[in-house]
C-alpha cells in the first residue's frame, strides 16, 4: 500500500475543491493554535532567533522543554543534552528511527490500519513489514496474533497509540503485554505518540514508562497536533542516549536541522498550563461526540474513537460495499469528503467498507457536513 494513502489524500483534497465539498479528509485543524504561540514564532524571527541553522539536535531551550514535558506528564526523566532530539515533525522522527534501527531483511511489526508513512519508511530501510490487524468494533490489539507475528528476524514493534486512523487508545494491560513481549524477545519499540494529548476516553500511557522499556523504546511526538500548528513540522524523539545518537546520525542527513524560530515558539508552548491541554481535549471530545452522533443518525455504523482527530465508520448499513468508490462519489452526491480506510491496510479487504472522517474542524463546519450527509442519506 506504500504511497496509496498519500495519493488518496491529494485526490480527495482536489475533489473537495472541485466540488465545493466540506473536507473531513485530511487531519489538520481549520483553526490555528494559541495566538501567543504564533506570536512567539513571529518574535523569534524578528529577533533573529533561529533564522540561521540552529543546533542539529535542536535548540537547548526546546530540548529542555521536551524533557520537562516528559517529567511533568509522565514522571519520565530525560537528559536534554543526550536523550532528546528535535526533528522535522514526527514524520522525520519515524523515518530516522526506522532507517537507524532497521537493517535490510529485519521484520517490523505494526498494527494495521496504519499511518501511511510507516510502510514507506520500513521499505526505505529495507525492512519487511509485518501487519497485525486491529479489527472493529473496538480495534483492540490482538495480543496472541502479535506474539505469533514475532520471529527471529523481528527487530522492532512500531506502535501508535492513540492510534490513527482507528482512534483506539491502548490500555495499560495491553501496553504491559506488549512491553513484556518486547523484553522477552529483545525487541525495540518505536512509539509514535503524536496524539498523546488528544484522548477523550481512558488515558495515554507511554510504553517507555513501563518496566524494562527505558532502553528499548524510542518515543516520538510532535507539536503539530498538540498545539494545532501542523504546518510547523516540529517533532521530537526521547530515548536512551544510545538510541538518540543512532537516530541523530540519520537525521543529520535527512534534514540536518529543523525550523529554528518555530523551536523557540514550541519551547514556550510546551510550558502552557494544564488548562490548555485539558481545554484542547475537551473541545475535541465535544466535536467527536457531535460527529459520531450525526453520522450514526445518518445511518453509518460508527466506531467511537477514544482519541485522535478521527472517527472510523462502516458503510454497509447504507447499502454500500466499497469505501474507495463511496469516498470518490460522496463529494458529488453529498458535498462531503472522507477517506477510505482501505488505504491504511496491507490487506484492503480488511478495511474495504470502512470510511474515516476527521473531526478537528470548527463546529459549524461539522454541522454543515452533517446537514449535507443527513440530507443525502434521507434522499438516497
Ligand atoms: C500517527 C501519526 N504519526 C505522525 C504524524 C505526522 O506528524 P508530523 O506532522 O509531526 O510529522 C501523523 C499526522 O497525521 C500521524 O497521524
Amino acid at each position: 500500500m506504500t504511497g496509496v494513502g498519500t495519493t488518496i489524500f491529494a485526490e480527495m483534497s482536489a475533489l473537495a475543491v472541485a466540488t465545493g465539498s466540506v473536507n473531513l479528509g485530511q487531519g489538520f485543524p481549520d483553526v490555528d493554535g494559541p495566538r501567543a504561540v504564533a506570536q512567539a514564532a513571529a518574535d523569534a524571527i524578528m529577533a533573529g532567533h533561529g533564522n540561521q541553522y540552529p543546533p542539529g539536535p535542536g535548540i537547548p531551550e526546546l530540548r529542555r522543554a521536551i524533557a520537562d514535558h516528559q517529567q511533568r506528564f509522565y514522571g519520565l526523566a530525560f537528559d536534554p543534552a543526550a536523550e532528546v532530539l528535535v526533528t522535522t515533525g514526527a514524520t522525520e522522527a519515524v523515518a530516522a528511527a526506522l532507517l537507524a534501527l532497521v537493517e535490510p531483511g529485519d521484520e517490523v511489526i505494526a498494527f494495521e490500519p496504519y499511518y501511511d508513512s510507516y510502510a514507506a519508511c520500513v521499505a526505505m530501510a529495507g525492512g519487511i513489514r509485518v501487519p497485525v490487524t486491529l479489527r472493529p468494533p473496538d480495534f483492540r490489539p490482538d495480543l496472541d496474533a502479535l506474539r505469533s507475528a514475532v520471529t527471529t528476524r523481528t527487530r522492532l514493534i512500531l506502535l501508535n497509540s492513540p492510534h490513527n486512523p482507528t482512534g483506539s487508545v491502548f490500555t495499560r494491560a495491553e501496553l504491559e503485554a506488549i512491553a513484556k513481549l518486547a523484553c522477552e524477545r529483545d525487541l525495540l519499540v518505536v512509539a509514535d505518540e503524536v496524539y498523546e494529548h488528544l484522548v477523550y476516553t481512558g488515558e495515554h500511557l507511554p510504553i517507555g514508562s513501563l518496566p524494562g522499556m527505558t532502553d528499548r523504546t524510542v518515543s516520538i511526538s510532535s507539536a503539530g497536533k498538540t498545539f494545532s500548528f501542523t504546518g510547523w513540522k516540529i517533532g521530537w524523539v526521547t530515548a536512551s542516549a544510545e538510541l538518540v545518537a543512532a537516530v541523530t546520525s540519520v537525521k543529520q542527513f535527512l534534514t540536518y536541522v529543523s525550523g529554528g524560530p518555530f523551536q523557540y515558539a514550541v519551547a514556550e508552548a510546551l510550558r502552557m498550563p494544564d488548562a490548555y491541554y485539558a481545554g484542547l481535549s475537551a473541545d475535541l471530545r465535544g466535536k467527536r461526540d457531535l460527529l459520531c452522533a450525526g453520522l450514526a443518525e445518518a445511518g453509518f455504523e460508527v466506531y467511537p474513537p477514544a482519541g485522535t482527530y478521527f472517527v472510523t465508520t462502516d458503510i454497509r448499513q447504507l447499502g454500500e460495499s466499497d469505501g474507495v468508490r463511496f469516498c470518490r462519489e460522496l463529494p458529488h452526491r453529498a458535498g462531503v469528503v472522507a477517506i477510505p480506510s482501505a488505504v491504511f491496510y496491507d490487506d484492503p479487504e480488511a478495511g474495504r467498507t470502512q470510511v474515516r472522517f476527521a473531526f478537528c474542524k470548527r463546529t459549524e463546519v461539522l454541522q454543515e457536513a452533517l446537514a449535507r450527509i443527513t440530507e443525502w442519506a434521507k434522499n438516497s
